[in-house]
Parts: C-alpha cells; sequence; structure tokens
C-alpha cells in the first residue's frame, strides 16, 4: 500500500515508528522499496556520497530532478521524498514554490524537503498551499555548513536549544507534514518530538524520535570518507563490493570468466563456413 503523508501523522499517533533511508537510483529504490521502508529520501546527499563533492552545496535542480525520476521509477510503496537543494528556495518565496512544483512534476516525488527553520516559515507557508508536501528539517542541516563553521552538533546550550524549538514549533505553524532534527542532543529531540504534533525523523538525535533516517552509503559501509558518530552499520557491503571486483580482476586475467555457461553458442558448420570464407579474405 502507498505510504501517504497522512500515513506519517497516524504513525506517530499510534506510536509506530516511521522508517526512512535515501536512495538516488532505480535499482537502490526497487530493494529498499520490497524491503518494506515507509519513506525515500532522495537526499542532497548524493552531492558528496555520489558525485564526490565535499559538501552538498554544488548540487543543483538538475541533479536533484534526475536522480528523484530514476528512483520514482524503482518505488511502488514507499512516499519519495526529494530534498531541495541550496539556492533552490532560500532566494525568495517565488522560487521555492516554482523549484518545488519541479521537484514534483518533473522529478515524480511525493514531498519536498528543505532545510531552516522560522526564517523559512513564508516560503513553506507558499509551498504547502500550492499543494505540494513539505518536510522540514532543522538541527545540523548541511547546507549551512559554512555559517556552522563545520559539520557540528547543534543545540547544546540554552539558547541554540531554545532556537531549535522555536524553529519546530514554527515548521508545524508552516504546515510541513514531517521535521528531519539532525545531529541534536537526544533529549532535546525527545522533547521536540512530543512538543509537536508532526513526526520527528531523527538522524544523529537518538531514539526518542517518532522515526528515523539513514544515508544508505552509511548504514551499507560503502563510503568511507567520513562516518559520523551516529551511524551504525548493518552491512559492509563496500568490503563486499571490493572483495568481488578483486575476484573478477584475478578470473578476467587468469581466464576462468567468462566460462561456457556465460557464453553463447553458434552452429559448427555456420561457423566452419565463415572461416572458410574468412580465408578468401
Ligand atoms: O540529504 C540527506 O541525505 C539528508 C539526510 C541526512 C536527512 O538530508
Amino acid at each position: 500500500m502507498k505510504t501517504t503523508t497522512a500515513d506519517f501523522v497516524s504513525m506517530k499517533k499510534n506510536g509506530d515508528k516511521i522508517t526512512m533511508v535515501t536512495a538516488y537510483d532505480y535499482s537502490t529504490a526497487k530493494l529498499l522499496d520490497a524491503s518494506g521502508i515507509n519513506s525515500i529520501l532522495v537526499g542532497d546527499s548524493l552531492g558528496m556520497v555520489m558525485l564526490g563533492y565535499p559538501d552538498t552545496l554544488s548540487v543543483t535542480m538538475e541533479d536533484m530532478i534526475h536522480h528523484s525520476k530514476a528512483v520514482s521509477r524503482g518505488v511502488e510503496n514507499a512516499l519519495v521524498i526529494c530534498d531541495m537543494p541550496f539556492m533552490s528556495y532560500q532566494t525568495s518565496v517565488y522560487d521555492a514554490v516554482a523549484n518545488a512544483g519541479k521537484l514534483i512534476k518533473e522529478g515524480k516525488a511525493g514531498a519536498v524537503k528543505l532545510e531552516g527553520g522560522a526564517e523559512f516559515k513564508e516560503h513553506i507557508e507558499a509551498i504547502v498551499k500550492a499543494s505540494i508536501p513539505v518536510c522540514g528539517h532543522i538541527g545540523m542541516t548541511p547546507q549551512s555548513v559554512n555559517a556552522f563553521g563545520g559539520f557540528k552538533v547543534q543545540g547544546k546550550d540554552e539558547d541554540a536549544a531554545k532556537k531549535l524549538v522555536r524553529d519546530a514549533v514554527a515548521l508545524e505553524e508552516a504546515g510541513v507534514f514531517a521535521i528531519v532534527i539532525e545531529c541534536v542532543p537526544k533529549k532535546l529531540a525527545e522533547y521536540i518530538s512530543k512538543l509537536v504534533s508532526v513526526p520527528i525523523i531523527g538522524i544523529g538525535a537518538g531514539n526518542g524520535c517518532d522515526g528515523q533516517v539513514l544515508v544508505y552509503q552509511d548504514m551499507l559501509g560503502m563510503y568511507s570518507d567520513f562516518t559520523p558518530k551516529f551511524v551504525k552499520k548493518y552491512a559492509k557491503v563496500g568490503e563486499i563490493m571490493v572483495d568481488a571486483f578483486g575476484r573478477y580482476i584475478d578470473e578476467v586475467k587468469s581466464g576462468v570468466f567468462p566460462n561456457e555457461s556465460h557464453s553463447y553458442k553458434i552452429d559448427d558448420e555456420v561457423m566452419n563456413n565463415i572461416i572458410e570464407w574468412g580465408e578468401k579474405l
């Protein structure tokens, strides 16, 4: 059954934890959907884990549309949420609505996610008015990495914690259906989860949230550039891949692969005729 934004809200009410993982391509999205995940996030983290940038700032609308389309083609049931990339909504309310619309119309996403708190209330309200579901994102918002001076835990002192609480309330008032809260102390995230009616999806925010999200390359051990403390590795897929690539290289070099079972046959008579014909060339 297709997961909707309304399901997110009823899952929170029923205490049923919401599961979300990122994907950026058709095959991974199909596997995730088959696993029964509630939601797939086409995160702008694709800038780092798919495109090799040091942060998410270079990601474009074209990148997001391209990957969102691919993911959406692989999904039957999960809710596909697509990130609004850096400078696609910060510039004006008009840009925010126009670009959110593109992610839905061209990217085929079911909802959009954007980073920031009360300062983007007007932008979110306008997108929601255009009938586009919005997921908020507060705490360690990677598009603000330069303003934060690095990927750092947020909301640790009283002022910062109060700002996070105010931001969550502002996003709820603006009409978001969920809020991702990244890299904040567990007790603060738990407090915010109880305070607001919309589901709080945590990443590096402890288990008191209404759901969890992880980047799939992180949880499968496929991205070694940087692993935050909050990541749990559920498999060593990176090691399995390097081992398989290595065995392939060995077998190609030694002639073990491909064998008869991987090869196509031709009738002996046809082949003999080709050889005879070739000799006369
Ligand atoms: O871009 C992304 O993958 C995200 C998650 C880390 C929440 O925003």
